[in-house]
């Protein structure tokens, strides 16, 4: 149901095709595909959907500083579906490494069960550390 997920929690701010809105919102078309190439990266895109992100982040040289909602009432499940989704969507799926392997429920929980959960502003300042086109 990755695309049904996307429309309803997704498509509102990053655009029915992840387009995004230059200033306003991030891209995630040809970008999550980016975060997903290293173990930080990849991290990343299942903490912003628990815990939400807010501060600066550069995305093809444009910054964005906004604050992104958590979607921790979304299951496990609903998570890692729609995470495959985007990372398959909208080009994505050209971008992503040769060893690119699903994103698991399981790998959500565990990120979901660490004991001291981020702020959205941990999560933008880690973020600040991974680089990405
Ligand atoms: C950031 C995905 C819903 C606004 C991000 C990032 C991802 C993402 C992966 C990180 C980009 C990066 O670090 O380079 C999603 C998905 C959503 C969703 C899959 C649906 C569950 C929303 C909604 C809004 C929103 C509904 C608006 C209310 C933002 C903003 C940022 C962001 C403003 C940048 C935050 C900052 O400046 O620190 N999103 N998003 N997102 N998202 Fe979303």
């Amino acid at each position: 149901p990755g695309p049904q997920l996307y429309q309803q929690n997704c498509a509102f701010c990053h655009g029915d095709n992840g387009q995004g809105r230059l200033g306003a919102f991030p891209p995630l078309a040809a970008h999550a595909s980016e975060l997903a190439k290293t173990p930080e990266g990849r991290a990343h895109l299942i903490n912003v959907m628990l815990f939400g992100m807010q501060g600066p982040v550069r995305v093809k040289g444009t910054t964005y500083n906004g604050v992104m909602p958590a979607f921790a009432q979304l299951s496990d499940e609903q998570i890692a579906s729609l995470l495959n989704y985007i990372l398959n969507a909208w080009g994505n799926d050209k971008l992503l490494p040769r060893d690119h392997r699903p994103i698991t429920a399981a790998e959500v929980r565990s990120a979901r069960n660490v004991t001291n959960r981020p702020t959205p502003q941990q999560i933008g300042d880690l973020r600040s550390r991974i680089n990405v086109p």
